[in-house]
């Protein structure tokens, strides 16, 4: 396979110019799409912890990332990722994942955390890239801090999982 060039998403610009190529994407790897709105919505550390991921000029994945306060810590979370269906298995995700956990050392972070539906059937995924299911004493404080406490039911009826990652210091 040819060249994979990971890009930074580190202005609005670049989201508008791959705007369209971004919702095709998604809508071919979710049920529940982002639309526009959500793609240009401005959230905390979006533009230092956001990358995509072009193989001859096509969009073949992204990841969008963001930071938030938990327990008095700044912490990293995977708001969206995804590889194009016929580009998987190819160490795409990984190598966002990678990226972005690169870019979170470098600002001084060291907790990811990740939120998934079960119905995505991701869990070797995130296994294999050190993930893993939060504590069950610390859901409560994690949906407190992400403003998400009504998702509590979500999460009992395991449709919704929590999964963190704590990065080792190089
Ligand atoms: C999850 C996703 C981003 C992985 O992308 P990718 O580029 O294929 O990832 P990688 O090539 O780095 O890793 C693939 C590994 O994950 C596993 N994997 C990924 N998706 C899987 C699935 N749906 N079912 C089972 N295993 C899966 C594979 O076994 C593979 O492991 P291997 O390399 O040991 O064979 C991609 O499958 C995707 O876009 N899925 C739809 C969107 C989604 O579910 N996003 C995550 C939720 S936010």
């Amino acid at each position: 396979m040819g060249d994979l060039n990971y890009i930074p998403i580190d202005t609005q610009d670049i989201i508008s110019n791959y705007l369209e190529a971004f919702i095709q994407l998604d809508k071919s790897c979710f049920e529940e799409n982002w639309n526009e709105e959500n793609f240009l919505k401005q959230v905390s550390g979006k533009f230092n912890l956001s990358f995509l991921c072009i193989h001859q000029r096509e969009l073949v994945g992204f990841l969008f990332g963001s930071y938030y306060a938990w327990n008095k810590q700044k912490v990293a979370h995977i708001n969206r990722i995804a590889t194009s269906t016929n580009h998987r298995n190819k160490n795409i995700g990984s190598k966002l994942i990678w990226n972005f956990e690169k870019k979170v050392r470098h600002l001084a972070m060291d907790i990811v955390t990740i939120e998934f539906n079960s119905r995505l059937n991701v869990s070797e995924f995130y296994i294999k890239n050190g993930f893993m299911p939060l504590k069950t004493n610390e859901i409560k404080s994690y949906l407190i801090a992400k403003q998400k406490l009504d998702k509590l039911e979500l999460f009992k009826s395991f449709e919704l999982n929590i999964w963190k990652k704590t990065l080792k210091r190089c």
